[in-house]
């Protein structure tokens, strides 16, 4: 993919050597509130970095920090090699964002949208042609080009909005839950397209609350009330979790489940159909026995059982605490 633009002219090598983004200590206040907390990252080119973390924990106020659309309260970001905030305007062309609500003119057609789109980002109109069909043909809207968006569904509506991200071929894409309201097979099809992406140099960040989502991601980030709580790929997050995970499966779960979070040597206690997961707070060797012995004579039974992605998420965020 050709990512030439204004601003790489400027400065041609665009950090070249230097990881995509690196955030040093960056902070974000709305009066009282922190919504982002000192947080450090070092995010790989060409990979796909995800965001996972509860309602509110900052995810989309990064995102608008990274992207230069919002100053932050303190910290510093380097974005392709250029400072934000100072090189803010440097720095914009060079990324493609997906906001979290759909941001498109409701008025104009999907085409018109791509062109109006291609005219903000400079495009000549050669190059927007060029763009609008080659994102038509790659998006699949071609047939849908004179649609408007409202009566496009979902999937479609998603796929427009990724194609209007990356009209402009940036090199840095953040993407802000861009699956929340489609089905599994879209939802797969859209990640597809995103490793397409990768192949081409692009590095993607993306947030999500999918568990199978942040599994496909080369590396993740957790955060919990504005703080970076645990990051890696997502194969050694769930190795290193130093949680040990019981499922007991049986009837009268309600009854069982009350006793298990009595002992209080849980960190969760969920119900999936007639199973119960546990998740044991680390470091008590008895703990499994102990469960063992609250669910004697009950005809429960009980295992060991792998963790995954979601008992990393349950252990290392508060938010989610179901007990
Ligand atoms: N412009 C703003 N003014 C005041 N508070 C804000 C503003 N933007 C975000 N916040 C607060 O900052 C915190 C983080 O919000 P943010 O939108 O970044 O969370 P999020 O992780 O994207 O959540 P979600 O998963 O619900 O999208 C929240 O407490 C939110 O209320
Ligand atoms: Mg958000």
């Amino acid at each position: 993919m050709d990512t030439a633009t204004a601003a790489d002219s400027a400065r041609p090598d665009n950090g070249a050597g230097e990881p995509a983004i690196v955030a040093t200590g960056l902070t974000r206040r709305f009066g009282r509130t922190v919504a982002v907390d000192s947080v450090d990252l070092t995010i790989p080119r060409a990979k796909i970095y995800g965001f996972l973390g509860p309602n509110g924990c900052g995810k989309s106020t990064t995102f608008r920090m990274l992207c230069g659309l919002l100053t932050p309260t303190e910290g510093e970001v380097r974005v392709l090699g250029h400072s934000i905030p100072r090189d803010a305007e440097t720095v914009r062309p060079l990324i493609g964002y997906m906001t979290q609500q759909f941001s498109l003119y409701r008025d104009l057609s999907v085409r018109e949208n791509l062109d109006f789109l291609g005219k903000v980002r400079g495009l000549s109109r050669r190059r927007r042609r060029e763009r609008i069909e080659a994102s038509l043909e790659t998006y699949d809207l071609g047939r849908l080009a004179r649609r408007r968006p409202e009566n496009l569904s979902g999937g479609e509506r998603q796929r427009l909005a990724l194609a209007a991200a990356v009209l402009h071929e940036p090199p840095v894409l953040l993407l802000d839950e861009p699956t929340s309201a489609v089905d599994p097979r879209t939802r797969r099809s859209f990640w597809d397209s995103l490793f397409a992406l990768i192949e081409h140099d692009v590095t993607i960040l993306v947030s999500t609350h999918y568990m199978e989502e942040a599994e496909r991601c080369h590396q993740l980030a957790i955060l919990d009330r504005g703080r970076l709580v645990a990051e890696g790929e997502p194969k050694t997050l769930i190795g290193d979790l130093g949680h040990t995970v019981l499922e007991v499966e049986g009837e009268q779960l309600a009854r069982l489940r009350q006793r298990i979070a009595e002992l209080g040597i849980a960190r969760s206690v969920a119900q999936l159909g007639n199973r119960l997961r546990v998740l044991l707070e680390p470091g008590d060797p008895d703990a499994a026995g102990l469960v063992g012995a609250a669910i004697a004579g009950s005809g429960a039974s009980i295992a060991e059982t792998r963790p995954g992605l979601e008992d990393v998420f349950v252990a290392s965020t508060q938010g989610d605490r179901d007990l």
